[in-house]
């Protein structure tokens, strides 16, 4: 296996490499691996808010017995006393840190980072570009319940436009042969998405029937000047609720990378659906990313 030096988007794992990330999840679930970054150093980097993935990242470096230091953006040097992105690399490097995790508003930041660190980088999140690693667990999670994704169909609901969740998962599914169909309003999802094996719907409540599994998106205000729908609107045409609950097949699952907005694009009738698997993507969370550390961090050519 090639070594991965850094995870920016799923582009940077091959075909082998992510069925293997998805074959050590399941055996990191049933067995917790050792220690098998023990010595090692990690730097969580958070530039923007988090709790799923700085949590998951940070329990997943523990689990594996690595030294975790988390970095806020207040105390590092190279938001508030003028360090350069490439001088804060060398430090970090000089100190012997091996992984960093990084999220940051700019897309393209932990690319820049991985060019100028003597480490591994793992995007956790780079503006509106990608997160890959959520999109690992995402996908992780639709093959638990569907095994082969070829030919099955995922709808993806909501500001397709502003998410870089939707970018990556995108970009994965594609690979594994899912059929994508995605639905929202103009300004969260321009026509140009279409192409492949993906498609740009309007109608949510002709696309739910055919659906094997919904993946719901946040509007993702922070990344709007002003927005272009209204809560009304977006309601009454995407809104998730016990009407459009019973135009699922039976069988279908609903997912949501979190932070979910009650009220917004699902109501409480959706969190009590027996296909919700919102917990069941964050518990995969953990693995997938202890995965991703050990591939990156482990693996011999
Ligand atoms: C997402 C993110 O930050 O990109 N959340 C996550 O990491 N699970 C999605 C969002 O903020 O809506």
């Amino acid at each position: 296996m090639r070594i991965r030096r850094s995870l920016i988007d799923l582009d940077d794992l091959t075909a082998e490499e992510l069925a293997y990330i998805f074959e050590r999840t399941g055996q990191f679930e049933r067995e917790p691996p050792g220690p098998l970054l023990a010595g090692k150093a990690c730097v969580n980097m958070f530039f923007e808010e988090s709790t799923r993935t700085f949590t998951s990242f940070h329990l997943a470096e523990l689990q594996l017995g690595a030294n975790v230091v988390d970095l806020v953006p207040k105390n590092l040097s190279l938001a508030t006393k003028g360090e350069s992105l490439e001088d804060t690399a060398i430090t970090l490097g000089a100190l012997g840190i091996c992984v960093l995790v990084v999220r940051h508003s700019e897309p393209g930041f932990p690319q820049r980072m991985a060019l100028a660190f003597d480490g591994h980088v793992i995007n956790a999140g780079d503006g509106v570009h990608a997160h890959p690693t959520q999109a690992l667990l995402d996908i992780y999670t639709l093959i638990e319940e569907f095994g082969e994704l070829r030919g099955r169909t995922v709808a993806i609901v909501g500001d397709v436009l502003h998410s870089r969740v939707a970018h990556s998962t995108i970009r994965g599914l594609s690979r594994l042969g899912a059929s994508i169909v995605l639905v929202g309003p103009e300004a969260f999802l321009p026509s140009t998405y279409a192409g492949g094996q993906v498609s740009v719907e309007r109608d949510l409540d002709a696309v739910l029937p055919n659906a094997d599994a919904v993946v719901l998106l946040r509007i993702q205000r922070e990344r709007f000047v002003e927005i272009p729908i209204s809560d009304r609107e977006y309601i009454d045409r995407f809104r998730l609720d016990r009407r459009r609950l019973a135009l699922l097949r039976k069988e279908a699952i609903i997912m949501h990378p979190g932070p979910y907005n009650r009220g917004v694009e699902l109501d409480d009738s959706v969190l009590e659906f027996a296909g919700w698997r919102y917990a069941r993507q964050v518990q995969h969370g953990v693995a997938v990313r202890m995965a991703v550390l050990d591939l990156l961090v482990n693996a011999r050519q």
